[in-house]
C-alpha cells in the first residue's frame, strides 16, 4: 500500500493500516515529511524553492488542527537528540509497526544521508506519544 502517512496526517490509522496489518500487506507511505513541512520550522516552510512553489502542500491539511504545535515538538526533540527535524519525523514513522519503508523526497545528497541515518535514531515510547499527542483529525487528503 502506497499511502499518505506522516505525523501531520494520520487518518490512515483508522482503517487502512489495521487492514494492511491484518492482511499482511506492506506499507510504503509517501510524503513522510509532509512535503518538507516537518523538515524545518513552521515559519520557514516557504524558505526553499519547493516550499515557495509547492501549492499541493497547501492543499493538504498540514496547517490545519494542531499542525504547528506538532512542527514545534519535532523541532524541540531534534534539538534534544542533536538530530535534524527531518530525522525525528522519519524516526517516528520508522517506529510504526505498520510501516515498511517511507518514500522519502530528497533534493540533495545530504537529505538522503540524513534519511539513512534516521534508521539509527531510537525514540522512547514517551517521546513518540508526545509527538502524537496534539494531533486532531483532519480532512481526508490524498485519496479522494
Ligand atoms: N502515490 C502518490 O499519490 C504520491 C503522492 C506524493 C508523492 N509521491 C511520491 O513520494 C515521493 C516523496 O514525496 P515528497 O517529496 O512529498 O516527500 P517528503 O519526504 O514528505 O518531502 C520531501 C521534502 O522534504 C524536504 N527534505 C527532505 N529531507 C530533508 C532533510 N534531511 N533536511 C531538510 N529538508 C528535507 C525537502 O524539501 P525542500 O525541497 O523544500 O528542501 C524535500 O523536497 C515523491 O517523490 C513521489 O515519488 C507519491
Amino acid at each position: 500500500m502506497q499511502n499518505h502517512y506522516n505525523l501531520l496526517y494520520r487518518e490512515e490509522e483508522r482503517e487502512m493500516l489495521p487492514l494492511c496489518a491484518e492482511a499482511d500487506i506492506g506499507v510504503i507511505p509517501w510524503s513522510p515529511l509532509a512535503r518538507g513541512y516537518l523538515a524545518r520550522p513552521h515559519e520557514a516552510f516557504d524558505a526553499t524553492t519547493r516550499g515557495e512553489s509547492d501549492d499541493y502542500a497547501r492543499e493538504h491539511p498540514y496547517f490545519e488542527g494542531n499542525g504547528r504545535e506538532i512542527n514545534e515538538r519535532v523541532a524541540e526533540l531534534a534539538d534534544e537528540n542533536d538530530a535534524s527535524m527531518a530525522q525525528i519525523a522519519l524516526a517516528w514513522l520508522l517506529h510504526r509497526d505498520a510501516v515498511d519503508a517511507p518514500i522519502v523526497g530528497t533534493t540533495s545528497i545530504e537529505h538522503l544521508e540524513e534519511a539513512v541515518a534516521a534508521l539509527d535514531i531510537s525514540l522512547s515510547a514517551s517521546d513518540q506519544s508526545w509527538l502524537e499527542e496534539p494531533y486532531e483529525p483532519v480532512s481526508v487528503s490524498g485519496h479522494n
